[in-house]
């Protein structure tokens, strides 16, 4: 079975803008921090949503004046003090995760709603005073794991959670793609340094974890291995293997960056069906019956942006208050537990609780 993305509802439309909600809400002030790679995209996908006027926060002088010019945004700052002069509705933290822990606190301080960049941070230190700040302020929080605004993984997650494969039981994750062509800038920025948030696990292997939670729950425990294999010019990790437990649920998880096949795959087995999550061809798949064909349900014609756009849009109908957080704070802290965990387990070989119980 082949869907195409007309079939989706308004909300949910991928690559068209979100119409109704221009015209019944009145355009929000979103500031994005930080427009380096996923800084651009996000400006020109909230651009796409037509539902927001935009600004930019960026330190370096050069990439604010390209990025102002070439997307037409008239107020540039050169650093969050500045921006905050005048508090936008809401802001999107697209910085080094490291940084984004102190300017969350700040712009919830401001009374500005967020959306962070993945992963949440890079430790635990500043999330009680985010939660504390963020419930004075009353701002809303979402956490940019893009992975869940595919409409195959959607599908899948609805079927699952449906009963349709009976109680699911095993995942097993296989993923890897060329690092060095998608971010040949690699070495210079945030990925070569563990404590900025680079190396595999914080982030690439996050984004599947994170997927795997909201299909099946949480990470309590965690077994894993990493070294670095190929990347020349770094030497975190970039490549990791682990052994999990979502619940009762056995996973396990394979990736690396350097092959040249761009790939996600994510199987679940049920007790009464496995269905299968094949991201590079937007599809998924499910069979319950032994040899019998794989069914699938395939989404033509999607391209990144177009997850991006819903997620943005997503996120504005949540400030509209009609949706709720895509990927809400406490989950993502579920999430960044589990790569605390896997961080420890690479480095000294040994379980881990992650705490999530
Ligand atoms: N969702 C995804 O698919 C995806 C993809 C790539 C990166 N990311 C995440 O997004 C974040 C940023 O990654 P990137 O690849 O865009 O990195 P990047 O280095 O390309 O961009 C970060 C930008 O932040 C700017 N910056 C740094 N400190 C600042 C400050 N104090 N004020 C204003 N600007 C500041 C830098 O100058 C840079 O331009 C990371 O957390 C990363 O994990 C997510």
């Amino acid at each position: 079975m082949t869907s195409s993305l007309h079939g989706l509802s308004s909300r949910e439309t991928y690559g068209t803008l979100s119409i109704g909600a221009a015209m019944t809400s009145p355009e929000k002030h979103v500031l994005i921090v930080g427009v380096g790679s996923i800084g651009e995209r996000h400006l020109r996908c909230f651009q796409r949503t037509g539902r927001v006027r935009l600004s930019l926060c960026e330190i370096n002088p050069e990439l604010r004046r390209r990025i102002a010019d070439q997307y037409g945004v008239e107020r540039a700052y050169a650093d969050l003090d500045s921006a905050l002069a005048d508090p936008p509705d809401a802001a999107v933290i697209a910085t080094p995760a490291s940084l984004h822990i102190p300017m969350a606190i700040q712009l919830a301080e401001a009374g500005t709603h967020v959306l962070i960049e993945k992963p949440l941070s890079t430790g635990l230190d500043g999330i009680d005073e985010l939660r504390e700040t963020v419930a004075r302020r009353k701002v809303c929080v979402a956490v940019a794991y893009v992975l869940r605004h595919h409409p195959a993984l959607r599908a899948m997650r609805e079927a699952i959670r449906s009963g349709r494969f009976g109680r699911p039981v095993q995942v097993v994750v296989v993923t890897g793609q060329h690092f060095p062509k998608y971010r040949p800038a690699y070495r210079e920025i945030y990925y070569r340094d563990r404590a900025m948030g680079g190396g595999a696990i914080q982030d690439a292997l996050t984004h599947t974890m994170n997927a795997v939670q909201w299909l099946v729950g949480p990470i309590d425990r965690l077994i894993a291995d990493a070294a670095h294999q190929v990347l020349e010019g770094v030497e975190v990790e970039d490549t990791a293997h682990l052994l999990a437990r979502h619940g009762d649920v056995l996973a396990s998880y394979s990736l690396n960056q350097y092959q040249a096949p761009n790939e996600l795959t994510i199987t679940v087995v049920g007790t009464e069906g496995t269905c299968r999550l094949e991201l590079h061809r937007h599809r998924w798949a499910w069979m319950t019956e032994p040899d019998t064909p794989w069914q699938e349900q395939t989404f033509e014609g999607l391209q990144r942006d177009d997850l991006f756009v819903a997620q943005a849009n997503a996120f504005l109908d949540m400030l509209d208050g009609e949706a709720e957080p895509t990927c809400g704070l406490e989950e993502a802290i579920q999430t960044l537990k589990a790569n605390l965990a896997a961080l420890a387990s690479a480095d000294d070989g040994q379980w881990k609780l992650t705490g999530n119980k």
